[in-house]
């Protein structure tokens, strides 16, 4: 699984459809359970829990409460969803879970869908409410919003509104268009609130989330990157026993936690590949090379630029490299795969939002295919070990942190499977443009680290299209290549937007890259968000 198809999310699809979990996902520590109506944010409110200290999963709302009465999570948690809840086809509210003693918070859709199977009224507002919203408590705010300034703001994304809680509730707080904006009844542990919690714009939001967690639903803040590792570890030996596991590194920061996690279980049973097909950054390779050497983990570094640019002469057509660089890839590891006879394991650095994503529809599996040049071919005859497959990719940063991974490499922005491959664009992928590529961008590199703005960037690199144009310098006339530069902010690489850099650090950049590199006369800025345009050039 590449760096960027586990770094993006597609909020309408769920883990596991079926809500039929393998009995390994069965956790032994307290956990949350986030029900997806389908909402926008339903990630979010999981992400949120687990900052709060709790583990949180997101299963669909279809669930069989069956099995949810089994995971016996410590509270239940009811998201927001698009549909109406009197539209035909809207999702059922599943009453059998109000039976459970289990603390539910219903947000939004969950809260009118609540609402609504308990008898209260939820009509059609006559104006919606979509963003900053104000809000005004009623009584004292009750054991959900006790406390808190009478008059505040929330983020708000409905249409219909609950008009009258349900017989036995309290109504907590109302804003302008919506009567019953929060509302409780403590003795079955029910609460609602319509707005959201989990966005950054209501300032209350994770105050009032850690009510419901702690003092609520009773939990104990255990989830941390410390509590991560312990129990990774602990599967990871029960998974393996005594096998010897392989493990394909990128580079970047997923799989590097993977193999990480896996050493610190398994040891030396584990050997990690390498495959270094020359298209890496400036120093990247020797970065992977020195950071897994430090920790003693057993590493196979592959050095085959020269068959990978072989394969690459003379082609410039973009499917074609991809194709060409994914199968050399693919070829290169499996016959050093071969070479460690007894290994059966294999890591997979997926992610959480993977397996959300791979729940989904086949029109994602078709956006995806293309970002999987880079990846393993799912024949390999190797049972997977997949220790982030729990995580979203802040929480894997914060384990690789705590593992010890250098700062470099585990807030490393996503780069793609084929490389500096798919950023010479227009020509022929070959030493000598890869070289001019490579300073130009550990230029970018270099500054936008010094500006302190490269957390802040999705992506940061640059582009080489073969093209000369006319410049002059000193006293002669040159004709050289441009460089591209591309840089954008992205949540999830979905949708993206061009990044507002400051001119003094494109100037010292441009200034930079044409003084310092002889075959470059010319810097231009990508300023296009996607869509329309892609993230790369190819
Ligand atoms: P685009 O260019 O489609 O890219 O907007 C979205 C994200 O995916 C990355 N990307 C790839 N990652 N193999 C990968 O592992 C690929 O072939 C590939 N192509 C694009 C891109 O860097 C961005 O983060």
């Amino acid at each position: 699984m590449t760096e960027q198809t586990a770094a993006r999310a597609d909020e309408d699809m769920f883990v596991d459809p079926d809500g039929e979990l393998p009995a390994e996902d069965v956790r032994a520590v307290e956990e949350v359970l986030v029900l997806d109506f389908g909402g926008q944010y339903s990630q979010l409110i999981a992400r949120r829990i687990r900052e709060c200290g709790v583990f949180a999963e997101l299963l669909p709302s279809t669930t069989p409460v069956e099995h949810i009465r089994e995971r016996a999570p410590k509270a239940l948690v009811l998201s927001g969803g698009p549909a109406s809840v009197y539209e035909p086809g809207a999702p059922d509210f599943p009453t059998p879970l109000l039976d459970l003693g289990i603390p539910l918070l219903g947000i939004c859709y969950g809260m009118q869908a609540m609402v609504l199977a308990l008898g209260g009224r939820v009509e059609t507002a006559e104006s919606g409410e979509f963003g900053r919203t104000d809000l005004v408590l009623r009584g004292d705010g009750g054991r959900l919003l006790g406390g808190l300034p009478r008059e505040q703001s929330c983020w708000m994304s409905h249409r219909d509104a609950v008009f009258e809680a349900p017989e036995g509730f309290e109504a907590l707080a109302s804003s302008p268009s919506s009567p019953v904006a929060a509302c409780e009844m403590p003795d079955r542990g029910l609460y609602g609130i319509q707005f959201h919690p989990e966005v950054v714009h209501t300032p209350y939001g994770t105050e009032i989330l850690t009510r419901f967690l702690r003092d609520i639903a009773g939990c104990a803040a255990e989830w941390s990157p410390q509590s991560v590792i312990a129990e990774q570890v602990e599967r990871i030996r029960a998974q393996v026993g005594e096998g010897r596991v392989i493990c394909g590194l990128s580079g970047g920061v997923d799989s590097s936690v993977a193999a990480m996690l896996v050493h610190r279980a398994v040891g030396d049973a584990l050997t990690c590949v390498f495959v270094d097909h020359g298209l890496m950054r400036l120093n990247e390779a020797e970065q992977v090379v020195e950071a897994f050497g430090q920790f003693g983990i057993p590493l196979v570094h592959v050095d085959a630029e020269e068959r990978f640019l072989a394969k690459l002469a003379g082609v410039d057509d973009p499917e074609t490299k991809r194709k060409i660089i994914g199968t050399e890839f693919i070829r290169v590891f499996e016959e050093e795969a071969e070479k460690l006879e007894d290994a059966s394991f294999l890591v997979q650095g997926t992610l959480y939002s993977d397996v959300i994503e791979s729940g989904g529809s086949d029109h994602a599996a078709t956006i995806k295919s293309h970002h999987n040049v880079g990846g393993l071919p799912e024949d390999l005859e190797f049972e997977l070990v997949e220790p982030l497959r729990m995580l979203f990719k802040d929480e894997v940063r914060a384990v690789g942190a705590e593992l010890g991974l250098p700062e470099r490499m585990v807030w490393r922005q996503p780069f793609p499977g084929p490389g500096l491959g798919i950023r010479i664009v227009g020509g022929e992928v070959n030493r000598e443009r890869l070289d001019i590529l490579r300073a130009a961008d550990a230029i970018l590199q270099e500054e936008i680290r010094a500006a302190e703005l490269y957390r802040q960037l999705w992506q940061s690199f640059c582009v080489l299209p073969v093209v000369r144009s006319v410049g002059v310098q000193g006293d002669g006339r040159t004709y050289a290549y441009p460089i591209v530069i591309r840089a954008v902010t992205s949540d999830d690489a979905m949708t993206a937007d061009w990044a507002r850099l400051p001119y003094d650090l494109l100037e010292r950049v441009s200034n930079r890259i044409i003084n310092e590199i002889r075959d470059v006369n010319r810097v231009a800025l990508d300023i296009s968000s996607k869509p329309p345009a892609t993230i790369e050039w190819e």
